[in-house]
């Protein structure tokens, strides 16, 4: 072991849980800050074989119930524990998965739960092989952190965390532990965000110029769970947070299919604005009483937000965020290249040309039945292998199963995810960097690169067989 890495190591189990990092790291030129680590790298990073994956979940509310159940489903888990603040919620949990293992597979599913840090001992006494976290989002970070720290890889819901010093202490803890922790955007095994992946793989649509992400997704209902569930805590962030707060869904798969943060291009700055706040107040007004909490909070979120991201290639991604507004779903998922456009919501694609016994130029959109010869002949192989038996798991359209599916494959052949702690970082640092840019009128931010420039040395993702 080289002296730099020992005494880092030294060093940084000094610091513990929530690294003291310098507020100087926050900056994207520490390069030399790092060079310690350069051999911890974790942009390929496969970790050794597992010959069985010992599962525990923190959360299982609205979102971790789901992953309970369908990791419990999966050949090579065996669930040891469910921690939840509530009992009903952890016990019910647990009993699925026994349900699930008849008996055998997850014999012994400890719960924990009563007290905010129940999860500490959870970690401690069960030390599983993987956690995953589903718990609101000023949690993620500590309990990511502290589960690397206990010997586990960490399974992050979206976002990865909420402060870039949080995203840093997340890069360094598994730099220092040689262990996973992804960010598990489930959108990224979408079926038509996989089918584009592979067609920009192939050069379908030539040079990559541009993308749109969002995600416009009206939830103003949960305001109802007022004491309990999302709307409990989510609300809370609409009134005191003014950005993009939840990029990840659009954002992820566009990042993948420009390669950024993956050997060919980067994130490096981007300028936001918001539209002015209204919605959450106008429905804590209508549906609730005057005294009611929702009704006493100043909401400073705009109900719309929409920021510009610039690549070091000099590409722009549009990124939209609107929780609010009456208006339907979509998460755009928009990639535009030198040689046509593919599509979402509806799926579309236009190509220089036209799309062959479908359209006669790019003036038009190929769409519904006239894509059935472009999914026949670029379909995803991941996709072809497990798209069926993911439909019918389901959990979004079948996007959570094929990725839990994905997470437990890994670790049980040690190969690298399919999407690394940087990219979590990266996709999540428009949350906090979008919020700095509405606070200064749209000036731009830079992004850090949490890779120091390995990002240059790191493949791009295969096309996954
Ligand atoms: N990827 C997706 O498609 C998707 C969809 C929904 C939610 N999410 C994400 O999942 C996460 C959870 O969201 P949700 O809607 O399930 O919220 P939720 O409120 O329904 O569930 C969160 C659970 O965490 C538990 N919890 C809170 N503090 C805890 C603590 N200290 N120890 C143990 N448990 C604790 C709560 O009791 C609750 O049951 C969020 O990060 C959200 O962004 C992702």
């Amino acid at each position: 072991m080289s002296t730099n890495r020992r005494d880092f190591l030294k060093k940084s189990s000094m610091a513990g849980v929530g690294l003291a990092f310098l507020p100087n790291l926050l900056n994207a030129d520490n390069k030399e800050t790092f060079n310690a680590f350069k051999e911890n790298y974790m942009g390929g990073f496969a970790a050794p074989k597992l010959d069985v994956v010992r599962c525990a979940v923190i959360g299982v509310g609205a979102r971790g119930s789901g992953h309970a159940r369908q990791l419990a489903t999966i050949e090579g888990t065996e669930m040891v524990a469910i921690c939840d603040l509530y009992e009903d919620l952890a016990k019910k949990s647990a009993d699925k998965c026994k349900a699930i293992g008849a008996g055998q597979r997850h014999k012994d599913v400890k719960t924990f739960f009563g007290g905010e840090d129940e999860w500490k001992k959870m970690l401690d006494t069960v030390k599983p092989d993987m956690v995953v976290i589903a718990t609101p989002w000023s949690m993620h970070a500590p309990m990511a952190i502290q589960s690397m720290e206990s010997g586990a890889h960490a399974f992050v819901e979206v976002p990865i965390a909420v402060t870039i010093n949080e995203m840093w202490d997340i890069v360094k803890t598994a730099e220092k532990t040689q262990k996973h922790c992804m960010m598990m955007e489930n959108v990224n095994y979408g079926r038509e965000e996989l089918l584009y992946l592979n067609m920009c793989r192939q050069g379908v649509i030539g040079e990559l110029l541009h993308g749109e992400a969002a995600y416009i997704h009206e939830l103003r209902g949960q305001m109802n769970q007022a004491d309990r569930g999302t709307g409990s805590w989510r609300t809370y962030e609409y009134a005191r947070r003014n950005g993009n707060l939840y990029p990840t869904h659009g954002l992820g798969p566009v990042a993948q299919y420009m390669n950024l943060a993956r050997g060919e291009d980067n994130f490096e700055r981007i300028n936001s604005f918001s539209s002015p706040s209204k919605g959450r107040d106008l429905y804590a007004k209508k549906h609730f009483d005057n005294n009611h909490k929702w009704n006493q909070l100043d909401f400073i979120g705009g109900d719309i937000n929409t920021s510009i991201i610039k690549t070091s290639l000099g590409r722009t991604i549009m990124v939209q965020w609107d929780e609010t507004s009456p208006r339907p779903y979509s998460r755009h998922n928009l990639i535009q290249g030198t040689n046509g456009t593919l599509a979402g919501f509806p799926t579309r694609i236009a190509l220089e040309g036209g799309v062959e016994g479908v359209t006669d130029n790019h003036h038009q959109w190929a769409q519904g039945d006239g894509l059935d010869a472009i999914y026949e002949k670029y379909e995803h192989p991941l996709y072809k292998r497990l798209g069926e038996v993911s439909q019918k798991m389901g959990g979004h359209g079948g996007m959570d199963f094929m990725m839990l599916y994905r997470i437990v494959e890994c670790l049980l052949k040690g190969q690298p995810l399919d999407q690394n702690v940087y990219e979590g970082c990266f996709w999540s640092a428009v949350g906090p960097l979008s919020e700095a840019s509405v606070k200064s009128h749209g000036d731009s931010q830079r992004f850090p690169d949490f890779t120091r420039g390995e990002w240059k040395t790191t493949k791009p993702l295969d096309i996954v067989e």
